[in-house]
């Protein structure tokens, strides 16, 4: 069973229902029962950005709603990335446990590769020559990122890693790199699992993943009306062409909605009054908003605390960061003395 806890997330700024539902939620819960780490991946942001300039600004927006929806900083660690070189300093000794064409293999990479070449439609391959082309406009720390990724978990010795299951491939490539470092130096690592959370990923309100960069977010802040407006545009189950015909909740995003928000027990009832038409798309809809909202009822107030006191953030992840360092430290110390070069302990 888990005992130490560690995700992050990238700067993105303000979060919005995808990211609670699908992690903060998860993170709040964990945090109960194990010691967890939360971090700001602020070098996972520049693997696919060099525009450095929101980084800052992202952090502190994105930390005030950690905090808002209680992340507690007297519980967890809560940190930035860039402020525990130790990460740097792992990756960079991980970066020589696995091979090229290993990350080359990752389905987050091929996915990149083809959004470098614009291929939108899934079933295409692209061709070599335009692999080519691709690989030659992809940096060496965006191919490398997966192994920061399993630095950040292992400088921890982290167990448990609450992550979307997008994120699997990493995690699996990450227990492949602890295993072969303790096979090659001796047990430094645990095995590192991921987590998920039983609700499904929440999409946005024109189908895709939700995303601030696509516009079609929900964000926690958001008043009723604005909520209710997003939850009406989201796509239902698309056989549901009639009001008179049954539907189909499990193919449809606003049932996802009721699964984050609603009662179970009403949801079972959702689900039978949507399959015999008995509950018509625009009531559920309104439904699923009425929740939401009820959810987050003072969640804006709450935020609009920390308006002003950004300092105050800054110190909060200062001394999360220092705590990291100490923790990180002491797994990097390991790691030298396994690699024997931990040169204070030279012999005669
Ligand atoms: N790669 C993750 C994402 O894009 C963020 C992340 C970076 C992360 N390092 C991590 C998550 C370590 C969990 C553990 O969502
Ligand atoms: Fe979805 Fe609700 Fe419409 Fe059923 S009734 S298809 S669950 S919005």
């Amino acid at each position: 069973m888990a005992s130490r806890i560690l995700s992050g997330m990238r700067p993105t700024g303000k979060i919005h229902i995808g990211h609670m539902v699908g992690a903060i939620d998860n993170w709040i819960e964990l945090q109960k029962k194990y010691e967890c780490f939360y971090f700001v991946a602020d070098w996972h942001a520049m693997t696919t950005e060099t525009d450095t300039s929101g980084i800052k600004q992202n952090t502190v927006e994105m930390v005030k709603d950690w905090l808002s929806a209680g992340v507690n900083p007297e519980k967890s660690v809560i940190f930035i990335q860039s402020l525990v070189p130790q990460h740097a300093e792992l990756h960079m000794v991980l970066s020589m446990l696995n091979t090229l064409p290993r990350l080359e293999r990752l389905p987050t990479y091929k996915g990149h590769l083809k959004q470098v070449l614009e291929i939108t439609d899934p079933k295409i391959e692209p061709t070599e020559e335009q692999i080519d082309r691709a690989r030659s406009k992809i940096s060496y720390g965006f191919v490398g990122y997966p192994v920061l990724m399993a630095a950040d978990i292992l400088a921890y010795r982290a167990d448990g890693v609450p992550v979307g299951e997008d994120q699997d491939p990493h995690l699996e490539l990450a227990r492949e790199i602890a295993d072969r470092f303790n096979r090659l130096y001796g047990n430094v690592f645990p095995i590192p699992e991921s987590l998920h959370t039983i609700t499904p990923r929440i999409l946005g309100t024109d189908g895709r993943k939700m995303s601030k960069s696509l516009g079609n977010a929900i964000h926690p802040t958001d008043t009723l009306e604005v909520m209710s407006a997003g939850v009406r545009k989201m796509l239902t189950d698309p056989q549901r062409s009639r009001r008179e015909i049954g539907g189909n909740p499990n193919v449809c995003s606003v049932y996802d909605l009721h699964m984050a928000y609603t009662s179970e027990e009403r949801n079972l009832e959702i689900h039978q009054a949507c399959n015999t038409a008995q509950i018509g798309c625009t009531e559920c809809k309104r439904e699923a908003a009425a929740q939401m909202a009820k959810k987050y009822e003072g969640y804006a107030e709450r935020r609009a605390v920390w308006d002003g006191r950004e300092r105050q953030i800054i110190e909060i992840l200062m001394e999360g960061s220092r705590k990291a360092r100490e923790i990180a430290g002491a797994t990097l110390q390991q790691v030298r003395e396994h690699l024997l070069i931990d040169y204070e302990n030279i012999t005669a």
